[in-house]
């Protein structure tokens, strides 16, 4: 199957996803699945948390406040947001914004592994400590699991991929020594295409 193809599969997969606990807000809310978007070969590829509300009220990953600091540090390094693929682990709203759950995330993360599947990126940045725990304990890093303030912005090696822990951008819209240290971790990215 091609990838536009075999994406397009998931985007149907998780439209039906009615089993979700966060199904229901959806359709209360009217508010869209989040898949991701971006650039089918990708040679980044972005993995967030789960949408807020702007991003459930368009579908669109990173379209918020955090997706400005997002777009802000993509372009300090010089990378176009078009080249790269931005999602999440989890593909619907949490309401209120909450931590999405162990079960949440059990649900989604099959969804994320294929997409990784399907677009083979060089490096994967986890955006946060929940994506940057599913996909270490996922793809063979459990042992190295620890706090994101140690392990933001090493390099580890999979054996698809290499992943960069990043903090989450929206932890970094009121603290300017956090930003510092994205804008670091960014360069520090951008080694790896
Ligand atoms: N925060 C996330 O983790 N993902 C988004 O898409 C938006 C905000």
């Amino acid at each position: 199957m091609e990838k536009d193809e075999a994406l397009r599969q998931i985007k149907n997969e998780v439209v039906a996803l009615s089993v979700s606990p966060l199904y229901a807000e959806r359709v209360k809310h009217k508010y869209f699945p989040v898949i991701g978007e971006g650039n089918h070969n990708a040679e980044v590829m972005f993995i967030g948390e789960a949408p807020g509300e702007n991003e459930a009220k368009t579908g669109r990953p990173f379209c918020g406040r955090a997706g400005k600091v997002l777009d802000m540090l993509l372009e300090f390094v010089g990378i176009a947001r078009k080249d790269v693929y931005v999602t999440n682990i989890v593909k619907d709203r949490p309401p209120a914004n909450r931590d999405p759950s162990p079960e949440e995330i059990e649900i989604y993360a099959p969804f994320l592994d294929r997409q990784i599947e399907i677009i083979k990126p060089k490096a994967v940045a986890t955006l946060g400590r929940f994506s940057m725990v599913y996909v270490m304990n996922h793809y063979g890093l459990e042992w190295e699991v620890g706090p994101i303030s140690v392990l933001h912005g090493q390099i580890f090696q999979t054996s698809n991929f290499k992943l960069i822990p990043l903090y989450h951008p929206a932890a970094a819209i009121y603290n300017q020594h956090l930003l510092d240290t994205l804008k670091e971790d960014f360069k520090i990215l951008k080694t790896l295409i």
